[in-house]
């Protein structure tokens, strides 16, 4: 077997092990997939200084992203589904995470429950939001947040309509085990997979089923979206989430400037400048290329975030050299979970953080709070002129 060293190691043994129509929701962006490319691709220009005959012993990576302490400056992204990657994928991850020392962000469309995630547990973990046309399922939804004992809440704020993702269209991509015959035949040769699935009761969107009135489970996202989500969603609802929360809130899906301006004056503690993996607006910048003007404009006034395209431990060094005072990984994780369960997202952070530290050393620092854009090349990531 391969001996595994890489995320692209990962995702390439996710491909062989997981269903076509998981592995392909993954790793797939809308319409013509362009910034679902430009967000990893952007980070290649940027090129780092290599510094010698620095003293490189004792190195840490830890910081802190809204006041809770990080082995480093990341945290597992939300993702739908991530129970389908592989039996009981949230747990797992979570698991992986809160071993490793870093947050856990679990999605509103998840396939393991608030409820089954806290159990399994002990480190409190965070819960991600939508912002649901049924505001009485929403308070219970924040207070079952509180009662699992979630230490910040990510209200997301880019998917009140749903980009269209060819793949999932052909696959007939559903959040259940009932597959049409061509996926049948698909995960006949997954059989990994299937027994994982054969010893779990878990198998479709548990944080919601039996909790939002009026909705099935044998539902697409894109229907669950188009019934539940609320598309007149406005910052007069984020003061409505706020306060009905009043924890730590991080606001995910800012690309604009205007937009970011308009979120440090609704007080939350963080914003994540993201396109949602490229999952959203096809034709949107990539996330690397967004950040530096956002942390020009509130990077003084609130802890800026990003995610997209985060492969290495060295995009994580970039994007914080940019500032970016933490980065959310989604596909990284899903790739292991999908490749090895529960070890495999630990390989994934473990490659991460390797690289991410040894990168830091090369670059002449041991801790990463002293590292900022000086580590950068010059002329290599002034976007506005490129
Ligand atoms: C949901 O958040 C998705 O991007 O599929």
């Amino acid at each position: 077997m391969t001996v595994i060293t890489t995320i692209e190691d990962l995702r390439v043994l996710a491909k062989k092990r997981v269903p076509r129509m998981f592995y392909d929701y993954a790793d797939s962006g809308s319409w013509t997939e362009s910034t679902y490319r430009a967000n990893e691709a952007d980070f290649q220009p940027i090129k780092l200084r290599q510094r010698v005959a620095v003293n490189m012993e004792n190195r840490s990576t830890a910081t802190k992203m809204v006041g809770i302490p990080v082995k480093m400056p990341v945290c597992i992204a939300p993702v739908g589904l991530t129970g389908m990657q592989s039996a009981d994928g949230e747990i797992k991850a979570a698991r992986a995470a809160e071993k490793f020392g870093i947050p856990f962000t679990l999605s509103t469309m998840s396939i393991c429950s608030i409820e089954d995630v806290a159990a399994h547990t002990t480190a409190p973990f965070w819960f991600q939001l939508y912002m649901m046309r049924d505001r009485s399922a929403m308070k219970a939804m924040i207070e079952r947040t509180r009662a699992a004992g979630c230490s910040a809440l990510v209200l997301t704020l880019d998917l009140q309509v749903i980009g269209q993702r060819h793949k999932d269209l052909k696959n007939n991509m559903r959040a259940t085990v009932i597959p049409s015959l061509g996926n049948l035949f698909d995960m006949a040769t997954k059989p990994r997979w299937c027994l994982g699935m054969l010893g779990t009761k878990r198998h479709t969107f548990r944080n919601l089923v039996g909790h939002v009135k009026g909705v099935s489970d044998m539902k697409s996202l894109a229907s669950w979206t188009n019934e539940q989500f609320d598309p007149t969603l406005s910052w007069a609802d984020v003061a409505w989430v706020k306060e009905q929360w009043g924890g730590k809130l991080i606001l995910k899906g800012i690309q604009d400037v205007e937009d970011a301006r308009l979120a440090v004056a609704s007080g939350a503690d963080a914003i994540v400048v993201s396109n949602h993996g490229g999952r959203q607006l096809d034709g949107a910048q990539s996330s690397i290329r967004a950040l530096p003007d956002i942390v020009a404009a509130v990077g003084s006034q609130i802890e800026v975030w990003m995610d997209g395209g985060i492969r290495s431990g060295q995009d994580v060094l970039k994007a914080w050299a940019l500032g970016a005072r933490g980065t959310m990984i989604g596909r990284a994780m899903v790739y292991g979970l999908g490749a090895m369960g529960e070890e495999g997202v630990t390989k994934a952070l473990q490659i991460i953080h390797k690289e991410l530290d040894v990168t830091m050393a090369f670059c002449g620092h041991t801790d990463i709070n002293t590292v900022d854009q000086s580590i950068l090349l010059p002329g290599t990531f002034d976007f506005k002129t490129a």
